[in-house]
C-alpha cells in the first residue's frame, strides 16, 4: 500500500489551516453594524477594519449529513465604545446540532444563550475546552490585549442562523471597565 502524506495542514499553535479544503474569511467592522451598542463610537470607526477571521476546513458541501467542519476564528483585540471585540454570534440552523469550541491562544469569553435567551459565560484561553449544546447561541469575545484564536468542529448539516441575533442580539454585552472585562444586562433587552 502506497502512503500518501496528507495534502492539509493545521498549526497547533496559532490555528492556521492549509490544505486544498481550506477556505478563509474575514469579517470587517461595516459587516458588523448594530452589533456594537454605542452606534457613535461604530460610526466614527474605520468600516474596513478586521475584526475576525475564519479559517473552515471544508471537505464535504455544506448540508452534508453525517459529515464534519472544522475550524478556527481569529478575534482581533479591539472595542467600540468599551465594548469588546466579538463575533456575531448565531443559533445553528439544524437547531439539534452542537459544537465543540477549544482555546488555542489569547484571552475570551464564550457566551452561550438558550432558545429562553438565558445566558451563561465561559472563560476561553489556551486549552480550554467548551461543549455546545444543540438549541443554544454561541458568540466569542476576545477581552485581552492579544488575538482570541479559538478551534472549532460542527456538524456540515448544523447550518447557521444569524436571524434572531442580529435582531435581538444577546441578553448581555461584555465591555471593558478600569481595564478589566465586565459583563452587564443589555439595557436595550431590559423589560
Ligand atoms: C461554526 C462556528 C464558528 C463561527 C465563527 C464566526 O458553527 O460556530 O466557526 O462561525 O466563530 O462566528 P459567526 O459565525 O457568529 O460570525
Ligand atoms: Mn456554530
Amino acid at each position: 500500500m502506497k502512503l500518501n502524506e496528507s495534502t492539509e495542514h493545521y498549526n497547533l499553535h496559532n490555528g492556521c489551516l492549509e490544505g486544498k479544503y481550506a477556505v478563509f474569511s474575514q469579517k470587517k467592522l461595516a459587516q458588523l453594524k448594530g452589533v456594537f451598542a454605542d452606534e457613535q463610537a461604530f460610526a466614527a470607526k474605520d468600516g474596513e477594519e478586521i475584526v475576525y477571521e475564519v479559517s473552515s476546513h471544508t471537505v464535504v458541501p455544506e448540508g452534508t449529513p453525517g459529515g464534519l467542519f472544522f475550524g478556527t476564528s481569529c478575534i482581533h483585540p479591539g472595542t467600540v465604545g468599551g465594548e469588546y471585540y466579538m463575533t456575531k454570534g448565531h443559533f445553528h440552523a439544524k437547531r439539534e446540532c452542537g459544537e465543540y469550541y477549544w482555546g488555542i491562544s489569547g484571552t475570551g469569553l464564550l457566551l452561550l444563550m438558550d432558545e429562553n435567551r438565558n445566558c451563561t459565560a465561559q472563560l476561553v484561553k489556551k486549552n480550554s475546552l467548551h461543549y455546545i449544546s444543540g438549541y443554544t447561541a454561541h458568540r466569542l469575545v476576545n477581552i485581552g490585549d492579544d488575538d482570541l484564536v479559538v478551534g472549532a468542529c460542527w456538524p456540515s448539516d448544523a447550518g447557521h442562523d444569524y436571524g434572531s441575533i442580529e435582531t435581538e442580539g444577546f441578553p448581555v454585552r461584555v465591555i471593558c471597565r478600569d481595564g478589566e472585562a465586565v459583563i452587564v444586562d443589555d439595557a436595550h433587552a431590559a423589560g
